[in-house]
Order: structure tokens, then C-alpha cells, then sequence
């Protein structure tokens, strides 16, 4: 089943502390926006890629698209101040019916098995989301005190990809600016309007670039999927 994706990329990624968009840092040499971009560009069931952007950082994107022959980004959009500016920009212009999927720029180490998934899930639900079960027992803290542990059992970390009727992320991200609700991702959003949001299990390999430390692990987690490919090979 065919659908499209928006890419929120025009964060500042401060946490990262690299002084420029952290998706413009390499991995193996590769800048990471090109890993994540290249996920989708090569799954033949993608039909077309919406990439939000920071307007000043227009030009280097073009070249990046252009010297790594990324093929099917639609449009680059001017993203917003938050996150979920940034996709309700890209919301607004996107063309197509059907499925949409919304993904960071950030996730470079999505497996296309699990976006099939996730999108046959979101043809059936409505909305389905890709999540882990959380490993550590986590603690509600207030004041540096904990307040409550929380049974883990039920706890999962949500992550990208998400994906949604377009007509209902649409719907969930006017809602949102209409009542002035900021969430941290776009299930959020559709939650809030009481519509359930299914689960799909993903990989502790996805995970999201956030600080210095995390280019370490995408380095391992890069060089583990290489020695496998050609372990395959074998
Ligand atoms: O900062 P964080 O890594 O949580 O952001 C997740 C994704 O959202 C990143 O790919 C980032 O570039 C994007 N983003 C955006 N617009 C913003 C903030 C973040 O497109 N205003």
C-alpha cells in the first residue's frame, strides 16, 4: 500500500550542541538527513517525500538532495517554531489522499519491513504508531523527589513513524491550533480527540539523534546492519 511522508528536518537541534543543524553531521561519512531520506526514497511504496525546512538552510538542502540524487522530495516547506509547527505547515499543503506518515529527520535507522507495517496498520486504524516497551523503570520526579514509580509493564516509548489518514491528521492538527495544544508528536494530537491510535512494535535501532553521545551509537548501529548486509552475502 502506497503513502506519503513528511519529514520534519528545520529543528535547531540544540541538545546536539553542534553549533549548525544536526542532521547535517555525518555518519559514516553520510549526513544523516541523506540516511533518513534515503529510507523512503528507495521503498518503491513511497510516493513522494514533504521536507520542512529552515528557510535560511534552503540552498544546502538543495545541494545535499542534489549531490546524493534523492528523487522523490515533493516540495521543501518552511517549518515553524516547534515541531508541530513545522509538520502542520507541511499538513497544509500535502495534495494527496490516503496514508500519510510522519517521521523524523533525526531516525535515520527506520527498517522499510516496519513501515510496511505501520501503514497496512493505519489503513485498518486510522492511525497507528511505532513504539518500543520501555526498558528502565521510570519515575515521575517532582522537586528532584520521586513521586510515583509507574507500573512498566504498560509504559512504551513512542516513536517515528506515525501514520494517520491524511484527512484525520489534518483534522487533529487544526484542533490543535484552534485550542492551543502543543504536543511532542503528532499522536498527540489525534489522541486528544479521543480516536484510538494503534501500536506497532519496532527495533531499539531507531532511535532518535539527540545529543553528542548518540553519533557514537548510530556509528555502531551503522557498522552492525553493514556487517550484517554482507554476512547475508555470504
Ligand atoms: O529536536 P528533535 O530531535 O526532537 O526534533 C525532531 C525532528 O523535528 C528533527 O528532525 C527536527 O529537525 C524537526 N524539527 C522541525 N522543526 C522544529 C523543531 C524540530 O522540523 N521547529
Amino acid at each position: 500500500m502506497s503513502y506519503v511522508v513528511i519529514i520534519p528536518a528545520a529543528g535547531s537541534g540544540k541538545r546536539m550542541n553542534a553549533g549548525k543543524n544536526k542532521l547535517f553531521l555525518s555518519v559514516q561519512e553520510v549526513p544523516i538527513i541523506i540516511h533518513t531520506l534515503r529510507v523512503f526514497d528507495s521503498d518503491e511504496t513511497c510516493k513522494g517525500i514533504y521536507l520542512t525546512i529552515n528557510p535560511a538552510e534552503r540552498d544546502i538542502f538543495q545541494e545535499l538532495l542534489t549531490e546524493y540524487k534523492i528523487q522523490k522530495v515533493k516540495r521543501l516547506i518552511p517549518g515553524g517554531k516547534e515541531r508541530q509547527d513545522s509538520v502542520y505547515e507541511a499538513v497544509k499543503v500535502i495534495e494527496e489522499e490516503g496514508i500519510v506518515l510522519v517521521h523524523d529527520g533525526a531516525r535515520p535507522f527506520i527498517r522499510t519491513n516496519t513501515i510496511r507495517e505501520l501503514v497496512e496498520k493505519a489503513a485498518e486504524k486510522k492511525a497507528a504508531v511505532v513504539a518500543v516497551p520501555v526498558k528502565d523503570t521510570v519515575k515521575r520526579v517532582e522537586n528532584f523527589q520521586v513521586a510515583e514509580t509507574l507500573d512498566r509493564s504498560s509504559l512504551w516509548a513512542a516513536q517515528t513513524p506515525q501514520a494517520f489518514h491524511i484527512s484525520l491528521l489534518k483534522r487533529a492538527h487544526e484542533m490543535a491550533e484552534r485550542d492551543q495544544f502543543l504536543g511532542t508528536d503528532d499522536t498527540s494530537l489525534v489522541e486528544r480527540l479521543g480516536i484510538p491510535v494503534a501500536i506497532i512494535e519496532g527495533e531499539y535501532d531507531n532511535i532518535k539523534l539527540t545529543t553528542q553521545e548518540d553519533l557514537y551509537f548510530a556509528e555502531a548501529i551503522y557498522l552492525k546492519r553493514e556487517r550484517r548486509k554482507e554476512e547475508d552475502h555470504v
